[in-house]
């Protein structure tokens, strides 16, 4: 595990968009696996930059985001799918059937996840997968006493991934309570895993993650276990870090 503790959360993004740009430029078929929530947010800026300023190519990349609320439209701004175009795709020369986001809207759940899988493993198996943390210590959306062995899924989400997400919706009560997210397996196949952790609310999960007992309890912790992990933190969420 590689970790960089940037001086802030500017520096943070950068570092992650220039990883992010060279596995694109050194290979530009490469699949990545994307995340949303805020911290992605500056890297994704720093991407379009790169798009504009350098014409950073995404036309042969193709994407597969880690989750998707279940039972919000495409179309709702609170919806993953309406993130990733507004944050990144529509800026960019990404090919709309190269992108790939669980469908939230399924009827028949289990075949959308199966499907999503099989997605993944046709396209050759994510190349790249950038992570946020969730205070709890959730990666995707598999929250605390996850089965490792989980791939594709229809989750419940804890009450403290509610209450922190409660921040874009009206009300708490608007705050869907399912969502579909890629499982720790899925996300542990991945060649390379980008880990961002940005902010002092984060600082005491990301040390439990990155030097505490890997448990179901804190799913993070099983990256202990990838052997391609690039952690980058702001000294914010560094804290005290050995
Ligand atoms: C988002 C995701 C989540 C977030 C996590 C941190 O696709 O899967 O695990 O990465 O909740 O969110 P932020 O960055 O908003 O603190």
């Amino acid at each position: 595990m590689k970790i960089y503790v940037e001086d802030n959360y500017q520096k943070l993004s950068k570092k992650a968009a220039y990883i992010l740009a060279s596995q694109i430029r050194l290979k530009p078929d490469s699949v990545l696996g994307l995340a949303t929530g805020d911290t992605p947010l500056g890297m994704y800026r720093e991407l379009v930059a790169m798009h504009q300023r350098e014409d950073l190519d995404f036309r042969e990349i193709k994407t597969f985001n880690l989750d998707e609320y279940y039972g919000l439209e495409k179309e709702n701004p609170q919806s993953y799918h309406y993130y990733m175009m507004e944050n990144l795709f529509k800026h960019v020369n990404i090919r709309k059937e190269n992108i790939h986001i669980p469908d939230g809207e399924a009827s028949d759940i289990e075949e959308a996840c199966s499907r999503y899988e099989g997605l993944i493993r046709q396209a050759g198996g994510i190349d790249l997968q950038v992570l946020g943390i969730g205070r709890n210590g959730h990666i995707g959306f598999n929250e605390p006493d996850v089965k490792f062995e989980a791939t594709t899924h229809l989750v419940h989400l804890d009450a403290d991934t509610i209450q922190a997400n409660a921040r874009f919706f009206d009300s708490i009560d608007k705050v869907p309570t399912q969502a579909i997210s890629m499982g720790i397996k899925t996300i542990m196949q991945a060649k390379k895993i980008v880990l961002l952790a940005s902010g002092h609310e984060k600082r005491e999960i990301v040390q439990k993650a990155l030097e505490g007992k890997i448990l179901p309890e804190l799913p993070a912790s099983v990256l202990q276990l990838h052997n391609d992990v690039v952690v980058i933190l702001d000294q914010k969420a560094a804290g005290e870090l050995k």
